[in-house]
């Protein structure tokens, strides 16, 4: 049966290029997840966008002398760039500054507000004492009041996962010139979180079978709900459709509002481009579909709260009741599938304290799988994992290089040169059932972990069906089988086929180079398929490009079943699929992120 499945990917900031903290995150296990499902015969809805509003834009523009406009422009064209270059397989990449995001998050506020979840409340904001400007609460410091960590931001608490106001820090300060903020009278308007206090508790009760990293962070969430703040004192975000409010300067919604609801504007931009506008409905409105949300784990709150929370007040579903909004009753998140973070020499990957490596730059020297398999198969999955060349180097060399490459490499060549093309299993022997058996097999193990975002486990079991056909061909000395050849024959067959099924297993890790070995064994077409970057016209904004990843990924071959190699396919010398890294690499980093040695 063909489920609906809804990949919603979190929406990296358009203030800079992305490092590979960032895609060990969000990036490289949506994709694998997507892979996998489209494989397996499932409809794949991957949505995201880059994140364009608010204050760590606008931050960054005054940085470059840019307008929040002009940065956006820059960045999110860097970061299309970087997720390409990856292969992630949005089916739309998109950003929140486009005119149907606008729309899409005003309608949902609208249904919002008529339901009674929005109310207006005078509060006190912080201002820049020297510059009059609203000082953001990401750039407010202080002590968090629930856990005593220092370095807690007036948005959110790194350390305990907790949001947070400015106000409630103990001895606040700025972050951009260590001045204390001044807390001015301002009016805003608020979700009134307490009332989802009991839908929202009984959806996440319901929650049992989500990452146990997920859970723990959203055991406790509804003890304490109290009304957030959903629009800020700026001059950059999406208007607020109200009397009063629209024409106001400095108004404007929440960068978290706006950004959560992307994942479903972006499926309306889809449909709508796709030439069925309501196409979207196949995943948002159908019961049967699944929705699964990855992100990196400081965005928890966010997606197992406030935009749960969204919805079921968009939905008349809240403590309140209400009328179903304009989009009809639109789903709730299955999984939220977050990652942990990835880290270099035991601190957290960051652009401002030099420990960064960029997308680009890695992309560059390597190429994209060994970086997808390093994440995959030692990424961040379930708690914060230190990133260094020296396992990098092992990675590529001994697993991609040596097992996997060598495999590849010493079956085809040897049937290239004996044969020409694919043999017949003429004199099979009991040996060759036993290999095939384990690769049939591992179809069901490893598509079990994928399907329930289980990563390592998944790039393990399908590892060891590449280890088994390696014993295999060790065990049978096909080399040394000159005087029996129909022995021979058999034997590369196997091991023919056993590449034809791990290549199968390892394409949603390695999608680039499973096209290779695709063509390799004399396969012709798209096997896996891969995103292109290209720049649109707005539907809305007239004269507006924007530039969007988008592919057809319904045109690609790769199936998850095991498929009878070809006899007599015609074989060429294969080229090696992995170059092995310089272990010296391992100690000194390359020379753009070289290691930083203490003295
Ligand atoms: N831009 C945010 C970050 O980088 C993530 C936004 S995810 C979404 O932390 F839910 F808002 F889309
Ligand atoms: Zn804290």
């Amino acid at each position: 049966m063909s489920t609906p499945v809804l990949t919603a990917v979190a929406w990296p900031y358009a203030n800079g290029p992305r490092h590979i903290g960032h895609v060990s995150g969000f990036g490289v296990p949506s994709d694998v997840f997507s892979r996998y499902q489209r494989m397996a015969g499932n409809r794949v809805l991957m949505v995201s966008g880059t994140d364009e509003h608010g204050t760590p834009i606008t931050v960054q523009a005054d940085k470059e002398g840019l307008t929040p406009q002009q940065t956006a422009d820059k960045y999110t064209r860097q970061i299309g760039s970087d997720l390409q270059g990856l292969g992630l397989s949005y089916d739309l990449f998109t950003r929140t500054t486009t005119g149907n995001h606008a729309e899409v998050t005003q309608q949902i506020f609208l249904a919002l507000h008529r339901n009674g979840y929005v109310v207006p409340k005078t509060t006190t904001g912080a201002i820049s004492p020297s510059t009059g400007r609203t000082l953001p609460d990401r750039y407010i410091e202080g002590t968090c009041p629930i856990c005593g960590y220092d370095g807690a931001r007036g948005d959110q608490c790194d350390n305990c996962g907790n949001q947070l106001d400015p106000t409630d820090l103990i001895n606040p300060r700025s972050r951009i010139n260590g001045e204390t903020p001044k807390f001015v009278e301002t009016e805003h308007l608020f979700l009134d979180l307490p009332a989802f206090t009991e839908t929202l508790g009984k959806w996440l009760s319901t929650r049992t079978d989500w990452r146990p990293n997920v859970l723990k962070f959203t055991k406790n969430l509804v003890d304490d709900m109290r009304p957030r703040p959903i629009t800020r004192d700026l001059d950059w975000g999406v208007k607020v459709p109200l009397d009063g409010w629209r024409d106001q300067p400095l108004k404007r919604f929440y960068v978290w509002f706006d950004a959560v609801i992307g994942y479903f504007s972006a499926s309306v931009e889809w449909a709508r481009r796709s030439g069925d506008a309501d196409a979207w409905q196949q995943w948002w409105t159908n019961p049967d579909a699944r929705g699964y949300y990855f992100m990196g784990k400081d965005n928890i709150t966010f997606h197992a709260q406030i935009w749960p929370a969204l919805l079921l007040g968009h939905n008349g579903a809240g403590d309140r009741g209400g009328e179903i909004g304009k989009y009809g009753t639109l789903n709730l998140p299955d999984e939220i599938v977050s990652s942990e973070f990835l880290t270099m020499s035991g601190s957290k990957f960051s652009t401002s304290r030099g420990t960064v490596i960029y997308v680009h730059d890695f992309l560059r020297e390597f190429g994209p799988d060994s970086l997808r398999y390093f994440i995959s198969v030692a990424g961040p999955e379930t708690q914060d994992t230190d990133f260094t060349w020296d396992e990098f180097v092992r990675r590529t060399n001994f697993e991609l290089a040596n097992e996997w490459g060598n495999l590849v490499n010493r079956s085809i060549s040897m049937a290239h040169k004996n044969n020409g093309a694919i043999p017949a299993p003429t004199k099979p022997a009991p040996a060759d059932e036993e290999l095939k058996a384990v690769s049939r097999r591992a179809f069901e193990t490893v598509g079990g972990h994928l399907s329930r975002s289980r990563f390592k486990l998944a790039a393990t079991e399908a590892m060891r069906v590449v280890s088994a056909a390696n014993r295999y061909l060790s065990d049978q000395e096909p080399w040394k089988l000159k005087d029996d050849p129909e022995r021979r024959d058999a034997v590369l067959h196997t091991a023919l086929q056993v590449v034809s099924d791990a290549n199968t297993l390892l394409t949603p890790f390695l999608p680039h180079a499973a096209q290779k070995v695709h063509e390799a064994l004399g396969g012709t077409g798209v096997w896996a398929a891969q995103p292109e970057l290209k720049d649109v016209e707005d539907l809305d904004i007239p004269g507006r490009v924007n530039p969007i990843l988008t592919g057809n990924y319904a045109g690609e071959q790769a199936r998850w079943e095991s498929t009878p190699v070809e006899v007599g396919r015609p074989l060429a010398k294969p080229t090696p699929l992995f170059a092995k890294l310089d272990p010296k690499l391992g100690e000194t980093g390359p020379e753009w992120a070289p290691i930083e040695r203490a003295e």
